[in-house]
Order: structure tokens, then C-alpha cells, then sequence
């Protein structure tokens, strides 16, 4: 399988160690037999988003849109995609959450070819699993807010298995964004969880030097539209509707409730969770997703939407209008956050006798406020990235990380290519959640296990763009 992915990269992966041989120059055009015809174009322009009509943002994203469409590919059949930079920097669109090959996965660590400014790149793969997964530009930002992440490069990916996807009335697609990002030292997080977890990487000594520049925003939406400014989500008494809700957000942990409703959780990152289960009010971090339905059995106009008066206020929510109610949107606050990993999962079962032993991979993660100048740097295992050397993988062995918060904020964090189980979160253990992207609590910590099975450079860090470009990264390779 790896193999013949390998070889229908064909002049990809060859441009592609060219370009990395020349010190990263990778300004080809694709042309003869690597020109195949595209099953999907993206273009990388300038887009205007209206949030609402005096709410008006410029910025990058994906065929005249942001979000981009909403693409969606067959599980286990090839696809190519042709991607045109029409912009005057280079970018990388990275496809969160398939277990494809670093030459196409999207990551300059993991040495993809990039698509030079205003040159264009064709990517090949046979995406997989099924599941919601999404797309998004994966350049470094820095100091520049008007790059990476915080631009409107994202759009959702479905990945379709072509076996029933259970009933539903109607399906929804749901990116949570904020816009205009600008620096500030005192941020407000959505990091509460309402969970009491054993603070086990709480440090004897805290660290009491002033917290340096983050990242925040005044302007939010749900897809395009601020609150109030879109078409409402139209529903009928007795309808099931199914949401694919993802944090598209580079800098936010997010919650969302819909009054009056519950969310039954069916995926998480897209896997499909042992133990589906209702639940008030989601929290969801950068790169996340959820797939819930909710049964609309409470007739009325509501507004589903952030818990935060604030930041419902300015934009992050949407209105669900059932047939023939005409009143003002209703927002009823949640009670306290019940969110929990743990519940949508099983009880471990006990460890088999012939069970190959499992590798175990510590990671401490520390901040360092102010280490670069007004920013905060972080460090993986005392360093910023790179250090290469610690993480070698070996085929075919199952591995433990142990991710260690040593900070005060909640860390949404990532490993590309592969699938991993969440086996501790709040000091519980649980089994088969199948994630990409977990939340690991401030000074506490969050265990996964994955198999070593998808050779390659592996990029793991922190989906906080300011956190991943100021040392919140490692690479796995393979021995
Ligand atoms: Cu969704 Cu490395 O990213
Ligand atoms: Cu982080």
C-alpha cells in the first residue's frame, strides 16, 4: 500500500527531493505525466468576508471563500488535487487528519514541497480513513498576523466510506472562527472545563515572570457569518439534524450550546466514539472536530452559540429557527461545562498476555514567558524545535506518548499521520476514542497510544499557531 502510493507520486516526490536538495527552492511547474487532470482545484487569493454588513474582513482563502468548499473525497480512491498560490508567499495546504505520505501531507518539516508564490503544485493521494477531517495552510506566522493560520485558508474534508451514515433530516457544517487577531498580555481562555483533574505537572515553583504578547480577536463567526448576520439554520419539530462542528479558530479553545437541546456525540476527530452520549455543551480546540446530531424537539428561535457573553456578543454563534416561530433568538445560559473526554469512551480492557510491549514517549511541555522577546516560547522536553535526535520511531512497534502540560494554559495538540487512542485524560484512563488532536489540561496531562505505521516524517505540535511557530513542535522519524 505504501509502496504503490509511493510510486503513483511519481514526478511529485521527485520535484519534490529536487527542490529539498536545493535548499528548498521548489518553484516547479508540473508538467507531462505528472500533469494529470485534477480532480480538485484549490486557489490560494485574497477573499473579502462579509461577518456582517458593517463587519467586513479581508483576507486569504480558498476559491473566492472562506471557508473553502467543503470537499469531499471517497475513502480509499485516489484523488488529485491541483492547488494554484495566487498569493506572493509561499503556502502549504496540509490535509489534518489522513494518514497520506509526508511528500503530500503538507508540513515543511516533514519537507512537502510548498507552492511558491503565484506557482501552483499538484498533490496526489488515496485519502483515508473516513471521517470529517479538514484542510488548512500550515506556513509559520510569527509576529505576522495576516499569515498562517489566522488567515481564511480552511475548509472542511469529508472523507466518505460510502456505507450509511445513519439517519438524519438535515446536515450542517459548522467551522468556528475568529477574525482580526491582535496582540495582547492579558488573555482571557476558554480553558475552564469545569473538570477537577490531578494537577500532576503543576511545578513546585511557578514561574512569575510576566506572561508575554498572546494572540486574541474581537470578531467571531460560525462559517462566514457573525451571529445574527446569516441565514438562520431552518428546522422542523421532530428533525434530526446532524453537525459537523470543527475549531478552525488558530488561537481559541472554544465551548458551544444550544439551549434547550442537547448534542449527541457520535465522532470525535471524525473516529466514531464507543459510547455516543448527550451532552449540554461541547468544548472543542483548535483543530478538533465533532460530529453530533441533535434532536430538535423544543420549538422556538435559539440561538446556538459561545457560553461567553462576550464572544457570543461579538459573532460566535448561529440561529436555529424551527417553521413558523417569528420571534427574537433566545440564549438561555448552559449550566457548568461538563465536557470530558472520558465519557464518550469504554473501560480499558486489561492488557493481553502476548501484548508486544509498548514503547513509552515522555514529552514535557514548558513555557517561557517572554523567551523571545515580547513572546512567550515553549519547549518540548527543555528545547525549543528542532531536536530531532530524541524522536525515532520504529516500524511496526506500539508507542505511549505521555504529554505533560507544564503550563498554565490548555494545549490542543496534533500528530500528523496518524491516529492515535486517548487512554488518559483528568487523571481517568478510558479506551477507543480514536483522535488526531487532543486537549491536554493546564498542569495536567493526556496519554495516547499509537502504532508506528505510517513511515515518514511525522510533525506533532501545538495547533495554536503562535505556540507551534515559538518552539511547541517535534518531529518523529522513522529508524
Ligand atoms: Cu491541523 Cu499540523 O495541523
Ligand atoms: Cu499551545
Amino acid at each position: 500500500m505504501q509502496r504503490r502510493e509511493f510510486v503513483r507520486l511519481g514526478g511529485v516526490g521527485a520535484l519534490g527531493a529536487l527542490g529539498a536538495a536545493a535548499g528548498g527552492r521548489t518553484a516547479q511547474l508540473l508538467t507531462g505525466a505528472a500533469a494529470a487532470k485534477p480532480d480538485i482545484t484549490l486557489r490560494i487569493a485574497p477573499v473579502i468576508v462579509e461577518l456582517a454588513p458593517t463587519r467586513v474582513v479581508s483576507t486569504i482563502g480558498y476559491n473566492g471563500t472562506s471557508p473553502g468548499p467543503i470537499l469531499r473525497m471517497r475513502e480509499g480512491q485516489p484523488v488529485t488535487v491541483e492547488v494554484i498560490n495566487d498569493t506572493d508567499v509561499p503556502e502549504l495546504v496540509h490535509w489534518h487528519g489522513l494518514l497520506i505520505p509526508s511528500e503530500v501531507d503538507g508540513s515543511e518539516e516533514e519537507c512537502t514541497p510548498a507552492v511558491e508564490a503565484h506557482g501552483r503544485r499538484v498533490y496526489q493521494f488515496t485519502p483515508r480513513p473516513a471521517g470529517t477531517r479538514w484542510y488548512h495552510t500550515h506556513t509559520m506566522a510569527m509576529d505576522d498576523l495576516h499569515r498562517g493560520s489566522y488567515t481564511g485558508q480552511f475548509g472542511f474534508l469529508m472523507i466518505e466510506s460510502g456505507q450509511n451514515p445513519g439517519h438524519y433530516d438535515q446536515e450542517v457544517f459548522l467551522a468556528l472562527r475568529d477574525w482580526e487577531p491582535f496582540f495582547t498580555s492579558e488573555l482571557m481562555d476558554t480553558d475552564e472545563q469545569n473538570q477537577k483533574w490531578p494537577q500532576t505537572e503543576r511545578p513546585a515553583v511557578l514561574d512569575t515572570r510576566p506572561n508575554g504578547l498572546e494572540v486574541s480577536a474581537a470578531l467571531y463567526s460560525i462559517n462566514d457569518k457573525a451571529l445574527g448576520a446569516g441565514e438562520p439554520i431552518r428546522v422542523k419539530p421532530g428533525q434530526r439534524v446532524l453537525m459537523h462542528i470543527l475549531n478552525a479558530s488558530a488561537i481559541e479553545n472554544r465551548a458551544l450550546a444550544l439551549p434547550g437541546h442537547q448534542f449527541m456525540i457520535l465522532a470525535l476527530d471524525g473516529n466514531p466514539v464507543p459510547t455516543p452520549r448527550a451532552i449540554d455543551q461541547l468544548f472543542i480546540g483548535p483543530g478538533e472536530r465533532i460530529d453530533a446530531y441533535v434532536e430538535m424537539n423544543n420549538p422556538g428561535v435559539w440561538i446556538l452559540g459561545a457560553p461567553e457573553d462576550d464572544i457570543r456578543n461579538a459573532g460566535l454563534g448561529v440561529v436555529i429557527e424551527y417553521a413558523s416561530q417569528r420571534r427574537q433568538p433566545q440564549w438561555i445560559a448552559p449550566g457548568p461545562p461538563s465536557w470530558d473526554y472520558t465519557l464518550f469512551g469504554h473501560s480499558p480492557a486489561p492488557p493481553k498476555a502476548n501484548e508486544p510491549e509498548r514503547k513509552i514517549i515522555d514529552l514535557r511541555f514548558e513555557k517561557l514567558p517572554r523567551g523571545r522577546g515580547p513572546f512567550n516560547s515553549f519547549l518540548v522536553n527543555g528545547k525549543e524545535y528542532p531536536h530531532e535526535q530524541e524522536f525515532v520511531l520504529r516500524q511496526g512497534m506500539p508507542y505511549r506518548l505521555i504529554m505533560r502540560n507544564r503550563t498554565d494554559d490548555a494545549h490542543p495538540l496534533h500528530l500528523h499521520r496518524h491516529v492515535f487512542e486517548l487512554v488518559e485524560i483528568y487523571g481517568k484512563s478510558t479506551a477507543g476514542i480514536l483522535k488526531d488532536t487532543v486537549v491536554a489540561p493546564y498542569y495536567g496531562r493526556a496519554v495516547v497510544d499509537f502504532v508506528a505505521d505510517q513511515p515518514g516524517l511525522t510533525l506533532f505540535h501545538c495547533h495554536i499557531q503562535q505556540h507551534m511557530d515559538f518552539g511547541f513542535k517535534a518531529l518523529f522519524r522513522y529508524a
